[in-house]
């Protein structure tokens, strides 16, 4: 089938929602006959789509394959400005650098940049992430927002609110927040974020937020030795999960958040943050880049900087570390 009919048929379906769309309605829209219509939900279903067909009433999708290209993106999307535009590829080096690149190039703010497998996943503190194919969601959005250089960490926790309302939806798991952007279920990190900055003098000019989510991998499927810290959603709940809808659910939570951070700042995202806060109260080393300073965490402050104090008694504000929990 054209990809121009694909788009246009899986529109007519998205617009729908749960109802049906009648073999008439699409043959009109499609501008093809009664018998094309027939042959294009046959090569649907050929990809893995679920239709079922009811006389007099016509078609509607019951399920869709697990695959997280552009259209099984749209079908379902409920935002306006995030996944505006949307750029897929089947495998990239990661999609922050695709991000930083396109962003370079003028891309509209809300533009995603979504793979099935990085081969270069970036992590924090110049990690790697590892990114099979058909295994997580790898995805990068393109921000905009007109504030100071300084705010862009809040952003970062932003992400992790958003995610974590996101999989708290599509699931049934509890998720935790590790300052600053680990998102823990059960203890273990399932989800990572880096976010990346094109500055020009003090203003943001545009911020990449990348987001990895480990979804179906089976516990052997991560590399032995991030196999005892590290899960997938699908190992925590012992289901495999639809990849298009997190992004979804994960776009239209950013999408709120997103528009309350820039109309109230960051004290609409603060409470929320801490209602997911893993550390609240909790004896931690912070790894800075300065050096390990250890203590009780305070929390955050209005700005969304780490406080913690010190068995000295003095207050410590980290603004960037790798955090550990304290057993000792
Ligand atoms: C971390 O170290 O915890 C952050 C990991 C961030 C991984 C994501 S996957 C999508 C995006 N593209 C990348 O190369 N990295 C981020």
């Amino acid at each position: 089938m054209q990809s121009g009919i694909r788009n246009s048929l899986l529109a007519l379906f998205s617009k729908a929602g749960n109802d049906y769309v009648s073999g008439q309605k699409i043959s009109e829209e499609l501008g093809c006959s009664r018998t094309a219509v027939w042959k294009h939900v046959e090569s649907l279903r050929s990809e893995g789509y679920e239709l079922e067909a009811v006389r007099r009433l016509g078609y509607r999708i019951v399920a869709k394959p697990d695959k997280i290209s552009e259209n099984e993106i749209r079908l379902g999307l409920d935002t306006n400005i995030l996944g505006r535009e949307i750029h897929y590829r089947d495998v990239l080096p990661s999609t922050n650098i695709k991000a930083l690149q396109l962003a370079a190039e003028g891309a509209v703010e809300g533009t995603l940049v979504v793979t099935d497998e990085q081969t270069s996943g970036r992590g924090r503190m110049n990690r790697t992430w590892h990114s099979p194919s058909g295994k997580g969601v790898w995805m990068s959005l393109i921000l905009t927002p007109d504030i100071p250089v300084a705010k862009t960490p809040q952003l970062t926790l932003l992400t992790a609110v958003a995610v974590a309302q996101a999989l708290e939806e599509v699931s049934s798991l509890q998720m935790q927040i590790k300052w600053p952007n680990d998102i823990l279920c059960n203890g273990k990190k399932i989800v990572g974020i880096l976010t990346e900055l094109q500055a020009e003098a003090d203003r943001v000019s545009s911020v990449i937020v990348g987001i990895g989510i480990n979804v179906n991998q089976s516990q052997s499927d991560f590399p032995t030795e991030i196999q005892s810290i590290a899960s997938s959603l699908s190992i925590e709940q012992k289901t495999m999960f639809d990849r298009a809808r997190i992004i979804q659910t994960i776009l239209k939570k950013f999408e709120e958040r997103y528009l309350e951070f820039l109309s109230d700042g960051f004290k609409s995202i603060k409470p929320i943050w801490e209602s997911y806060a893993a550390i609240q109260g909790k004896e931690i080393t912070a790894r800075t880049l300065q050096g390990l300073i250890s203590g009780k965490s305070l929390g955050i402050d209005d700005e969304g900087v780490l406080l913690l104090v010190t068995k000295e008694g003095d207050i410590k504000k980290i603004y960037s570390a790798d955090i550990d929990l304290r057993t000792s």
